[in-house]
């Protein structure tokens, strides 16, 4: 009897600890968000024209979208700039609301985040110098080639299980854009790869040395990503999305950043 008692003693306590230990990790409501006053969106800023600093101001056509969501909640957007393989972690752990960088809505992370409908489609682009001997994405194969360290582009390039066309002889992996850009230029690797806006706004700054191949490497589209099972903030980023979208606002924002050179 002493031995039933300890055991339902013991069942008790064990069922009151379910739902504690999942509280911790509990994923915010629209309501918690609200309730803390700030919209906490992670990127990583060396993107432009996505996101990029200006002075120590972080700005750019996510910032613009994370703005709005955070004004329709009726919280005040926080930006935290980090290493773009760490968002979606700061996701996982709670440490952000949102993700908005410039981020491709693929298969493999959809099984650790939520994503918004697209809001941009993008591309892998490829950069070379301009006496290059590299004309098109099949031109790579056997190549050094540089990407941003856990983005597409570097999926793509690293080709693990082998799935891809190209098979490129190297694939060096930098935290900027603008690194990987330096090493083209003097020579340490044949070709850069890098989403398609962010490489023009590359190529701009160095058009005497550096060109954007017009053949892509890969299609993609761009989405914010938010802790899996958030659906009434993805309903709310959605409507803010549709909105933006209908009323032509976010072109006008795209067109404000690609035009300002
Ligand atoms: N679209 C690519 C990806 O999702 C690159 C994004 C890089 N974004 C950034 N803010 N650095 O992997």
């Amino acid at each position: 009897m002493k031995k039933m008692k300890k055991l339902v003693a013991f069942l008790l306590v064990a069922a009151m600890m379910v739902p504690m230990a999942a509280c911790g990790n509990k994923v915010k409501s629209v309501g918690d968000i609200q309730k803390s006053g700030k919209l906490v969106m992670a990127t990583n800023a060396e993107f432009e024209p996505f996101e990029f600093k200006d002075g120590d101001a972080v700005v750019g056509i996510d910032v613009e979208i994370s703005q709005k969501i955070a004004d329709r909640l009726g919280v005040e957007l926080e930006i935290s700039d980090i290493a773009f393989d760490t968002l979606i972690t700061a996701l996982q752990s709670g440490k952000a609301d949102i993700v908005a960088a410039g981020m491709t809505a693929d298969e493999d992370r959809r099984k650790n985040v939520d994503f918004s409908d697209a809001y941009f489609n993008a591309s892998q682009a490829i950069i070379v110098m301009n006496d290059s001997d590299i004309a098109s994405r099949g031109d790579l194969n056997g190549k050094k080639v540089g990407v941003q360290l856990g983005t597409t582009g570097d999926k793509y390039c690293t080709n693990e299980d082998g799935a891809n066309d190209i098979e490129v002889a190297e694939v060096k992996r930098y935290s900027k854009g603008m690194e990987a850009v330096s090493d083209l230029i003097a020579g340490r690797i044949d070709a850069v790869v890098i989403d398609d806006f962010p490489a023009k706004k590359l190529v701009e700054k160095n058009a005497d040395k550096i060109q954007k191949l017009d053949e892509a490497l890969t299609e993609e589209e761009y989405a914010i990503a938010m802790p899996k099972g958030s659906a009434d903030l993805q309903k709310e980023i959605n409507a803010v999305i549709s909105e933006m979208k209908e009323s032509g606002e976010l072109d006008q924002i795209v067109s404000k950043y690609i035009a300002e050179e």
